[in-house]
C-alpha cells in the first residue's frame, strides 16, 4: 500500500486527477469504479476544469461504475447516486448516460441486481481503476461494519452513523434510506487500482484503523491491506492518528521519478 500524505484536500484533488487522466491518457477505454459522496468533489470538480480547458484526455471511451446506490428512493431522486455521479462528473465529462453505470435498485429486480452488477462490471472487463471514499466507522462503499471480506454486491442496511453523517444530503437523518446496494469487498477487491482518499480530521481514526490496524471486517476499509496496488492518499488532519506518518512522508519524498501510482 502507498500513503501519500499531503497538505490539502486542493493538492490531493489534482494529483488523483493526474492519476485518472494518466490511466485514460494510457488506455482510452478504461473502466473506471466512482464513489460518490463529499470526498472526492474536488477530484471531480479539477477533471471538469482540466476537460473544460481542454487539456484533459478524451472520455468518450471511458465507462464508469458506481460503487452503491440507495434503495427505497423514488426513480429520478437528485440524491441517487446515479443522478449524482452524472451531476457532479460524467455529464460534464461527455460520458455518454449508456455508459454510466450504477446498481439497479428498482424493487422488482432487488433479488438479481447484485448478480446483474457483477456481471455487468465483468462483461467491462472488469474495473481498471477504482475511486474510494472512507466512512468514520471505516466502511467502504456500504460495506459496515461486520461486511464479509468476501463479498460480492449485494443489498445492506446502514448504520445509524452512516444514516447521521449522510443527513446533510437529505432533509434528516430519517430520509436517509435505510438499505442499499453495494459493490462488495470481493468486488472492490478485483479492482485492478484502487485509490483511496481521505480528508478531515472526522476520518483520522478511520483512515489509521484501516492503514494500522488490523486486517478484520470490523473495519472494511483495511481490505486495502491485502490489494496489491493500492493508493490511499491523506489530507493533515485525515493523517494525524497514524504511527507511521514521518515514514510514510519520508517514503513519499523519497519515491523515485519512474515509479508511477
Ligand atoms: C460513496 C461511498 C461511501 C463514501 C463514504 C464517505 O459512494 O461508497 O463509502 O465514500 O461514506 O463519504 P464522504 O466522502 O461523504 O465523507
Amino acid at each position: 500500500m502507498e500513503l501519500v500524505p499531503l497538505a490539502s484536500a486542493e493538492e490531493i484533488a489534482s494529483l488523483v486527477a493526474d492519476i485518472v487522466e494518466l490511466a485514460v491518457t494510457r488506455d482510452p477505454g478504461t473502466v473506471l469504479g466512482l464513489a460518490t459522496g463529499s470526498t472526492p468533489l474536488p477530484t471531480y470538480q479539477e477533471l471538469i476544469r482540466r476537460h473544460r480547458a481542454g487539456s484533459g484526455p478524451s472520455w468518450d471511451g471511458v465507462t464508469t461504475f458506481n460503487l452503491d446506490e440507495y434503495v427505497g428512493l423514488p426513480p429520478g431522486h437528485e440524491q441517487s447516486y446515479l443522478a449524482t455521479i452524472r451531476r457532479e462528473l460524467t455529464d460534464d465529462l461527455g460520458i455518454e448516460p449508456a455508459r454510466v453505470h450504477g446498481p439497479d435498485a428498482a424493487e422488482a429486480g432487488l433479488p438479481t441486481a447484485g448478480e446483474r452488477y457483477e456481471a455487468a462490471i465483468e462483461a467491462a472487463g472488469g474495473v481498471d481503476l477504482q475511486i474510494l471514499g472512507i466512512g468514520t466507522n471505516g466502511h467502504l462503499a456500504f460495506n459496515e461494519q461486520g461486511s464479509s471480506l468476501g463479498s460480492p454486491t449485494r443489498i445492506k442496511t446502514l448504520t445509524a452513523q452512516t444514516r447521521l453523517d449522510n443527513a446533510r444530503f437529505f432533509g434528516s437523518p430519517d430520509e436517509v434510506p435505510r438499505h442499499v446496494l453495494t459493490q462488495g469487498i470481493g468486488t472492490i477487491l478485483r479492482a485492478r487500482h484502487l485509490v483511496l482518499i481521505a480528508t478531515g480530521a472526522g476520518k483520522a481514526e478511520a483512515v489509521a484503523a484501516a492503514v494500522e490496524g488490523p486486517v478484520s471486517a470490523s473495519c472494511p476499509a483495511s481490505m486495502l491491506q491485502l490489494h496489491p496496488h493500492a493508493t490511499v492518499l491523506v489530507d493533515e488532519a485525515a493523517a494525524s492518528r497514524l504511527e507511521r506518518l514521518s515514514y510514510y512522508a519520508e517514503v513519499y519524498a523519497a519515491k523515485p521519478g519512474w515509479q508511477a501510482h
